[in-house]
């Protein structure tokens, strides 16, 4: 189907009704639904669909640069660009074909050949498991003749019922470089991280389970990830939020992003190599 601005967007549906919706432009997973219908992914009231700027939400893939951390723009250019629908992929191991899914391609244009001269191949797989998990797999494959290092984060908007009311488990004790503080180095010494001004971190070498709880909603996130080391955290709490033209006001309350990435240490694929890293979002029920 297509949105109003006639971009294309694949929906993918289980059959017991749990279902996703992918855009083209930028590979963005752009919703999440539970077979009751419930949104999972935050995308805010004043999200811009006209490419190339990305959708306010969702979840936008940030690649070859996580941030501000290298020449390019903020997250990269995959998230602004076209992808097209990959007819023939690659078989994936150990992924069945069953399950609805889709697989996305992108490839440099000369444009982005000028600004970042690595010619590579991404290709994206989405599929919604039976039980209604999103599963989001990434290959990276260098066809160049030259070494090349990227950064990565699957920009995970999850929606939640009130920012002062989760916590996320599973980054006790981590070292992570803090965003807010010129990226300086600190240790988590809390239990489990809660809310209460702006959060922008990436927390380092986290196992491959964190989890995001909703006391009000009563459901917890899980986020499972392989090949993605990092987990960064943002909430852009109250005077951010104002300065984020396409984020309302008080929208900072129900949204937090958690995402896989890879973002301390560079992924470095030689020529002919390939580079996986998957996400899988899950829900549960929690007391
Ligand atoms: C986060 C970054 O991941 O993304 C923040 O750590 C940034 O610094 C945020 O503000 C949103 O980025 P953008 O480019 O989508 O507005």
């Amino acid at each position: 189907s297509k949105d109003r601005n006639g971009i294309e967007q694949v929906i993918l549906r289980n059959n017991r009704g749990a279902s996703a919706r992918v855009s083209l432009h930028g590979g963005q997973v752009l919703s999440w639904k539970t077979e009751r219908g419930e949104e999972l992914l935050f995308t805010s009231s004043k999200a811009i669909f006209n490419p190339p700027k990305a959708v306010r939400g969702g979840i936008p893939i940030c690649f070859p640069q996580f941030g501000n951390r290298g020449s390019l723009e903020q997250h990269g250019f995959a998230r602004n660009r076209m992808w097209t629908i990959d007819k023939n992929p690659p078989p994936l191991p150990n992924e069945s074909n069953a399950k609805p899914h889709i697989d996305l391609l992108l490839k440099p244009s000369e444009d982005d050949l000028k600004i970042w001269p690595h010619s590579f191949e991404f290709r994206l797989r989405v599929s919604l498991a039976a039980e209604g998990y999103l599963s989001i797999i990434s290959r990276v494959r260098n066809v160049n003749s030259k070494p090349f290092s990227f950064s990565f984060a699957y920009h995970t908007y999850l929606s939640i019922s009130d920012i002062s009311e989760v916590r996320v488990e599973g980054l006790e004790t981590l070292d992570y470089l803090d965003n807010l503080y010129q990226k300086e180095r600190f240790t988590e010494q809390g239990d489990a991280l809660t809310f209460e001004s702006e959060v922008d971190r990436v927390y380092l070498d986290s196992c491959n389970t964190v989890a995001v709880l909703d006391h009000e909603r009563k459901r917890t996130f899980v986020i499972r990830k392989d090949g993605l080391p990092d987990v960064v955290v943002w909430n852009p709490w109250e005077k951010k939020a104002k300065a984020v033209g396409d984020l309302g006001d008080e929208e900072y309350k129900q949204m937090l992003c958690v995402d896989g990435a890879a973002v301390e240490k560079p992924i470095t694929l030689k020529p002919g190599e390939e580079w996986t890293g998957r996400l899988e979002l899950s829900v549960v029920p929690s007391t």
